[in-house]
């Protein structure tokens, strides 16, 4: 593929300080979609990183977006109906990035609608609904691989994370994006 060492630099480069920060880390330890929270935003953050760059749009601000749409723990949401767990996160996933990323309203506003329509209010840029579209095609492949449809040839996800924040982002994008 071409120029994937290129992007997987920039990439790690754009996102690097969240990835080590330690808050962020705790989604390794949150179960998401049959894998954990983090493999799921770090999948959601390269897929729209890729997609924003090939498109010529400016890429950092959507890229750290898509990382934190879903910064949270269950215990942020723990007094919370499960049954409405589906609207609350974004919030609580805003609030999170604004607390420990010190992120823009117009980031806060890309992770806060990133559930429409389960959320009523809209996706109010081109980036916000990149980032609404892109987590539900992740999320679904991510549900059919690892949840629904558990075949005893696919493996399970490498929750293991081994080696520096690199490596561990590395070992996620060629598992899954097939990035070598
Ligand atoms: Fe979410
Ligand atoms: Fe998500």
């Amino acid at each position: 593929m071409k120029d994937v060492k290129v992007e997987r630099k920039e990439f790690f480069n754009i996102v690097s300080d969240i990835l080590e920060n330690e808050h962020f880390q705790e989604l390794k330890n949150e179960k998401h979609h049959g894998t954990s929270r983090y493999n799921h935003s770090v999948r959601v953050a390269i897929k729209t990183y890729m997609v924003a760059r090939s498109r010529g749009w400016s890429y950092v601000e959507i890229t750290r977006a898509a990382l934190l749409h879903d910064f949270y723990t269950n215990k942020d949401i723990k007094n919370v109906d499960p049954k409405k767990a589906l609207v609350v996160h974004p919030k609580a996933a805003a609030k999170n990035a604004k607390k420990y990323f010190n992120v823009s309203k117009r980031v806060q506003d890309m992770i806060r609608t990133h559930m429409y329509p389960v959320t009523s209010e809209m996706p109010k840029t081109k980036e916000a609904l990149l980032i609404s579209l892109i987590d539900k095609e992740v999320g679904t492949v991510e549900m059919l691989k690892y949840k629904l449809i558990r075949r005893p040839d696919v493996p399970k996800e490498n929750v293991e994370f081994r080696g520096n924040q690199k490596q561990q982002l590395y070992s996620i994008l060629k598992n899954d994006l097939q990035m070598e």
